[in-house]
């Protein structure tokens, strides 16, 4: 079985590609290497000793694709990751996002249609809820209005997919609402490569534990919450992998029963940045230097998951809890450390 991995050499395409070969998928990846390197191939390879297919180009170049598609008829498959995901960056420069992530993906249904490629897996996002009226968050919650350019092409990128399904019903799409994904493959060979001054939480930690970083700043402690502290799900970038096979898994095997199906990936538990900082100090062995500063504009108060459609239609469950995220994100950016010294 074939399966194509756009973003393939990104931060969850490439624990999605260890997955999907340790269970027997032979792999192609595109990848522009927008916000990823090529090194990020050779160490699957380490991990897995199995060196995957990767070609080298942009995903919004309908020619490439088309030809791209037309040389692998033979395909099982497609998970989509490949886009931009910076959320503030987005608010800055939203033609580019839009054009990134909607070209792309729409070159990629072409290509499927063409060539009679049925199945894509999508990679969305808990940022189409917003603030849920109701948690944990269930699937048929409604979405609601983007609070950024970015949340904007997840939403559209899913009504393209369920538009193109329902005009097409040999295209079939499994739509995955990733919460917040954190942690690294636990061989250290990879894990999440911010550019720049990160924005996500956790490599904002390590980084400042590292020393790379003065000290975290926690975005506010009004919220409406035990410690004041805004709460997301956090979910182990490993469960989120293993997630995308069961899901390739049930495509091809004709299990799924809606175009396009739609799922939670999260643990279920809510867990706040304080508490986070503590899970953080705990495994590191160490104090992390933290203020608490003015709340960010557009953060939600509150946010995870309800599993229960998922863990139950899927048969998955994320396994792993907050010590093992942040202890594999610790290594990682040790891991990463000694690397640059050495370098
Ligand atoms: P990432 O940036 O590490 O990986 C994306 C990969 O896609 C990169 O390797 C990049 O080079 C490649 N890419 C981007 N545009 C491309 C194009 N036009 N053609 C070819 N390659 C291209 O990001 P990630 O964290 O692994 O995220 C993967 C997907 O999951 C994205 O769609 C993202 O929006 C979504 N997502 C991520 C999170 C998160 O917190 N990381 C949460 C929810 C959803
Ligand atoms: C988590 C919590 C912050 C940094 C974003 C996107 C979402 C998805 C995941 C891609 C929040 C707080 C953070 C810091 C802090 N990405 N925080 N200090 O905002 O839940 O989700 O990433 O699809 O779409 O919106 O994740 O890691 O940025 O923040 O206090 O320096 O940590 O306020 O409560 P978020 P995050």
């Amino acid at each position: 079985m074939k399966i194509l991995v756009t973003g393939g050499a990104g931060y969850i395409g490439s624990h999605t590609v260890v997955e999907l070969q340790e269970k027997g998928y032979e792999v192609i990846i595109v990848d522009n290497l927008s916000n990823s390197y090529q090194s990020v191939i050779n160490n699957i390879h380490k991990i897995t000793g199995t060196l995957p297919d990767f070609e080298e180009f942009d995903l919004c170049d309908r020619q490439k694709t088309l030809d791209f598609f037309s040389r692998h008829q033979d395909m099982d498959g497609v998970i989509h990751f490949a886009a931009y995901k910076a959320v503030g960056q987005s608010v800055e420069q939203p033609l580019k996002y839009y054009h990134n992530n909607l070209t792309s993906l729409m070159n990629i249904l072409e290509g499927m249609k063409k060539n009679e490629v049925e199945n894509i897996v999508f990679s969305s996002s808990c940022t189409v809820y917003g603030q849920p009226e109701k948690l944990p968050v269930a699937e048929d919650a409604p979405v609601q209005a983007a609070a950024s350019p970015y949340g904007n092409t997840k939403q559209i990128s899913e009504e393209i997919i369920t538009d193109t399904a329902k005009a097409n019903q040999n295209v079939k799409g499994i739509l995955l609402r990733y919460f917040n994904p954190i942690g690294a493959h636990e061989s250290i060979l990879i894990g999440e490569l911010p550019l720049g001054v990160p924005d996500n939480l956790v490599p904002f930690i390590t980084q400042t534990a590292i020393g790379k970083r003065e000290q975290l700043s926690v975005f506010g402690n009004d919220y409406n919450t035990p410690d004041g502290t805004a709460i997301r799900d956090y979910i182990h970038v490993v469960d989120l992998a293993k997630a995308h096979v069961v899901a390739v898994d049930r495509m091809i095997n004709n299990q799924h029963k809606a175009n396009p199906e739609v799922f939670n990936l999260g643990t279920g538990n809510g867990y706040s940045v304080l508490e986070v900082v503590k899970a953080f100090e705990k495994v590191a062995d160490q104090p992390l230097k933290y203020k608490i500063v003015d709340r960010r504009p557009g953060d939600v108060e509150q946010v995870w998951a309800d599993t229960s459609f998922a863990n139950r239609e899927l048969g998955w469950k994320a396994r792993k809890d907050l010590e093992d995220m942040m202890r594999t994100a610790w290594n990682w950016e040790k891991a990463l450390a000694e690397k640059n010294t050495e370098e």
